[in-house]
């Protein structure tokens, strides 16, 4: 498996490419070299032109066991925030990749790994997984976004409740609660995710781009500005290409546009 660094491996499929986090020994933990890690592969990524989506999966039992408590254990206050904003750059590059990252929840997403999980676009999860924000457990609060995404995602109230008790959920209920789109058998988590990935590279990219910007701009902004911005992106779509391609091939009755990109 090709690693981009000691931790994190990056395999290209086509138009798909496979990011893996590879510290099992310590459940994919979110270390500084970790999180190195997954910046490098998502910056080589933003290089790849033929990728169109990005799967995103741990090595071992667990998606990612939460931001490295030994590594903490001793961080002055200044550290932590250091810490907790370095987490978050690195998850805000994954929430604005250009194309859409799915996240293979293959078991433990606990903490900083549900955080990693929620700065995706789509969360796919194996049967085996187990999800929450333990960091009340710790004596500390969430520092990876978990109080901001949790809540979008799912609403406060539900959101409050894993934030206040720590406890973890099982797959099915994350499926309930909106936190997971879809729950399938351990073997069949990365098919599962590679035939969605595939729908998605199919279609239009810029389209799909376009739709990522604007659905991420919905929480945190006005009805009205959203609006505005959806209309204005909507506009850019018939700049395209693949507009013309995708209309001509419905017109034709064809349903195998082959879209370019542009
Ligand atoms: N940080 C550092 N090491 C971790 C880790 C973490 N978050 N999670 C697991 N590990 C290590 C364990 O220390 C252990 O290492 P050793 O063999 O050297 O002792 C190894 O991974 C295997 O873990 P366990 O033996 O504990 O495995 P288990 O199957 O018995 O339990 C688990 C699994 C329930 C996930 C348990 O490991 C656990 O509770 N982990 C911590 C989860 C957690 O609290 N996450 C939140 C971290 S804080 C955070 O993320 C803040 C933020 O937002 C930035």
């Amino acid at each position: 498996m090709p690693h981009v660094s000691r931790f994190v491996s990056l395999e290209l499929e086509g138009d798909l490419a496979l990011v893996t986090l590879d510290r099992p020994e310590a459940l994919n933990a979110l270390n500084d070299e970790v999180l190195a890690g997954l910046e490098g592969a998502f910056f080589a990524l933003g290089n790849e032109r033929a990728v169109r989506a990005v799967i995103l999966t741990g090595a071992g039992k667990a998606f990612a066991a939460g931001a490295d408590i030994k590594a903490m254990a001793d961080f002055t206050p200044l550290e932590a925030r250091a810490f907790a904003q370095r987490g978050q750059r690195v998850l805000n590059l994954i929430e604005d990749f250009p194309h859409p990252v799915l996240a293979a929840v293959n078991g433990f997403a606990l903490g900083g790994g549900c955080e990693l999980a929620m700065a995706c676009d789509l969360r796919i999860a194996s049967e085996q997984a187990r999800v929450g924000q333990p960091e009340v457990k710790l004596g500390i609060i969430p520092g990876f976004g978990g109080t901001q995404r949790l809540a979008r995602i799912m609403g406060r109230s539900f959101a409050k409740y894993l934030l206040f008790t720590g406890e973890a959920i099982s797959a099915a209920r994350a499926l309930e609660l909106g936190l997971f789109n879809e729950v399938v058998a351990p073997d069949q988590l990365l098919p599962r995710c590679r035939q969605i990935a595939r729908i998605i590279a199919s279609r239009a990219p810029v389209a799909v781009a376009y739709c990522k910007v604007a659905v991420n701009l919905a929480t945190d902004t006005t009805l009205g500005h959203g609006l505005g911005h959806e209309a204005e992106l909507f506009a850019q779509t018939f700049a395209t290409t693949d507009q013309k391609t995708g209309m001509r091939a419905f017109i034709e009755k064809r349903d195998d546009p082959s879209f370019q990109g542009v």
